[in-house]
C-alpha cells in the first residue's frame, strides 16, 4: 500500500492523482491533502478521503473548513495552514509518497522538504525545478530517492531513457502543442483575450499553465526541467512543435536511435507511472493507436514566441536568472488574467526583469525565496508601468482562430 500525500490536491493534477486513487483502492491510500483557496472542494475531499491532515493556505479558509468538518462530526482530520502547512503535510509521518502538484513557487519549499524528508516525490509543480532545481536534485541524490516527473514531456523522457545509459544520450527533444496560436500571425498577439488563450488545443489544465503554453513559456519551463531533471547543458534540450500531442518527448541516443513514448493526452498515465515505479501496472488508459493517420511536427517560431528564447538565455545563465523567469511570468500572467495587461506584453514583462536581475548562485531555499521576492516586485512595477501606458486590453473574442 502505498500511503500519498498531495500538494495541491483541489488543481488539475491533484484531482487527476484522486481519480487515480480511486481507480487502485487495493494500492494506493490518500494520508495528507494541501489546498489553496477552494474550501468547498477540499472539504469534500476530507469528506471523501479522510485524510490525516488537511491544509489550506489562508488561516480563516482553515478554520471554516475546521468548523465545517465538526458540524458532521469529524474531529479527527488535523486541519493546518499556510506554508508550516503545507509543508506538515509534505512530510507526513505516514505519508511515503508524496505528490507536488501546487502551482508555482508557492509549491517550492513543500516539495522541498519532501525530499529532504526522504520521500519519493512524484512531481508536477516544474516552477520548483525551474527556481531550485539545483537544490533539489541534490537534496533527492543525498536522500537517495527518485524524483518522478509527472510533466508528461519528462516523464516521456524518463521512460524512455530505460533503454540505455546516461553517457548513451546524445539530445532531448521535447514536444510542443504550439498552443492555441501557433497559426496566428503575431500582428494579432495584442487583440487575444483571455477566453481565447485559456482554450488549449489538446491538455485541459489550470489557468497558469494554460496562458504559459499559449506564450510557449511552458515550453521555456521545461527546457529548465530537463537540463535539470537530466543533468544536460540546454544546448542538448531542443523543442519540436507537434501539434497532436501524441508523442509526449523523445530521447536521441549517440548511435543516432530516437526513442519515443506515446499514449493518450491524460495525465492520469504519467501520474499513475510515478506512483508505481519501478513497477508497471494494467490500466485502461488505452491509444487506439489502428487510428493513427497523421504526426506533423516542425521548429518551434522563437521570433513569434520570445518566451523560448528567454528560458533558453536563462537556463544558460542559471540561478538568479531562472527565478526572476519563473517570478516575472507568474506576475505577468497573472495581469494578463485579470485584464491588467495584453497578452503580448507578458514576454516585455519578463525580459525587462530578466535583464535587470544580476546572474547569481542561491545556496538554499531562503535565498531562493528572496530572489523570487525580488524578482516579484520588479515585474510588479513594470506591469504598473504597462497597464498605465497601454491602450484598453481586449476583453471580447476579437481575433480568428487560425486552428483548423
Ligand atoms: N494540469 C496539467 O495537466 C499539468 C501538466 C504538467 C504539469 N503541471 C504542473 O502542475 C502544477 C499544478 O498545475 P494544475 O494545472 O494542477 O494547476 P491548478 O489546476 O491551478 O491547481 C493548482 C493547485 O495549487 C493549489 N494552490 C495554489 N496556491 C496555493 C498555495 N499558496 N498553497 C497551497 N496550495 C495552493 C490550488 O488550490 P486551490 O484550487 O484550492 O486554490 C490547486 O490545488 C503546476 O506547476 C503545473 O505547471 C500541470
Amino acid at each position: 500500500m502505498r500511503r500519498i500525500a498531495i500538494l495541491g490536491s483541489t488543481g488539475s493534477i491533484g484531482r487527476s492523482t484522486l481519480s487515480v486513487v480511486e481507480s487502485y483502492p487495493e494500492r494506493f491510500q490518500v494520508t495528507a491533502l494541501a489546498a489553496g483557496r477552494n474550501v468547498d472542494a477540499a472539504y469534500q475531499q476530507a469528506l471523501r478521503w479522510k485524510p490525516r491532515a488537511i491544509c489550506l493556505a489562508a488561516k480563516e479558509d482553515a478554520e471554516a473548513l475546521r468548523s465545517r468538518l465538526k458540524s458532521v462530526g469529524q474531529t479527527s482530520i488535523e486541519v493546518l495552514h499556510g506554508s508550516a502547512g503545507s509543508v506538515r503535510v509534505a512530510t507526513h509521518p505516514e505519508a511515503d509518497f508524496v505528490v507536488s502538484a501546487i502551482v508555482g513557487v508557492a509549491g517550492l519549499e513543500a516539495t522541498y522538504e519532501a525530499v529532504r524528508a526522504g520521500k519519493s516525490v512524484g512531481l508536477a509543480n516544474k516552477e520548483s525545478l525551474v527556481v531550485a532545481g539545483d537544490l533539489l536534485t541534490a537534496e533527492a541524490r543525498k536522500q537517495g530517492k527518485p524524483l518522478l516527473p509527472i510533466d508528461s514531456e519528462h516523464n516521456a523522457v524518463h521512460q524512455c531513457l530505460r533503454a540505455g545509459r546516461r553517457e548513451e544520450v546524445e539530445r532531448i527533444w521535447l514536444t510542443a502543442s504550439g498552443g492555441p496560436f501557433m497559426r496566428t500571425p503575431k500582428s494579432q498577439f495584442p487583440a487575444i483575450t483571455v477566453e481565447q488563450a485559456l482554450n488549449h488545443p489538446t491538455w485541459k489544465m489550470g489557468k497558469r499553465i494554460t496562458i504559459d503554453s499559449a506564450t510557449l513559456m511552458n515550453k521555456g519551463f521545461e527546457i529548465i526541467e530537463a537540463c535539470r531533471l537530466f543533468d544536460l547543458p540546454p544546448s542538448r534540450v531542443q523543442v519540436l512543435v507537434h501539434p497532436e500531442s501524441t508523442i509526449h518527448s523523445m530521447v536521441e541516443f549517440v548511435d543516432g536511435s530516437i526513442l519515443a513514448q506515446f499514449s493518450v493526452t491524460d495525465m492520469r498515465l504519467p501520474i499513475l507511472y510515478a506512483l508505481t515505479y519501478p513497477e508497471r501496472i494494467p490500466s485502461d488508459l488505452r491509444f487506439p493507436v489502428m487510428n493513427l493517420r497523421h504526426l506533423e511536427f516542425c521548429p518551434p517560431d522563437m521570433e513569434k514566441f520570445p518566451c523560448l528564447r528567454l528560458a533558453y538565455e536563462a537556463a544558460a545563465a542559471g540561478g538568479a536568472k531562472t527565478i526572476a523567469l519563473n517570478a516575472a511570468d507568474e506576475v505577468a500572467v497573472a495581469a494578463f488574467l485579470d485584464g491588467c495587461i495584453g497578452f503580448d506584453a507578458i514576454p516585455r514583462v519578463i525580459e525587462s526583469v530578466i535583464s535587470a536581475t544580476k546572474t547569481g548562485k542561491l545556496e538554499s531555499i531562503r535565498e531562493v525565496l528572496g530572489a523570487d521576492a525580488e524578482a516579484r516586485r520588479a515585474a510588479g512595477e513594470q506591469v504598473e508601468r504597462l497597464s498605465r501606458s497601454s491602450s484598453p486590453i481586449p476583453r471580447a473574442a476579437s481575433i480568428m482562430s487560425h486552428r483548423e
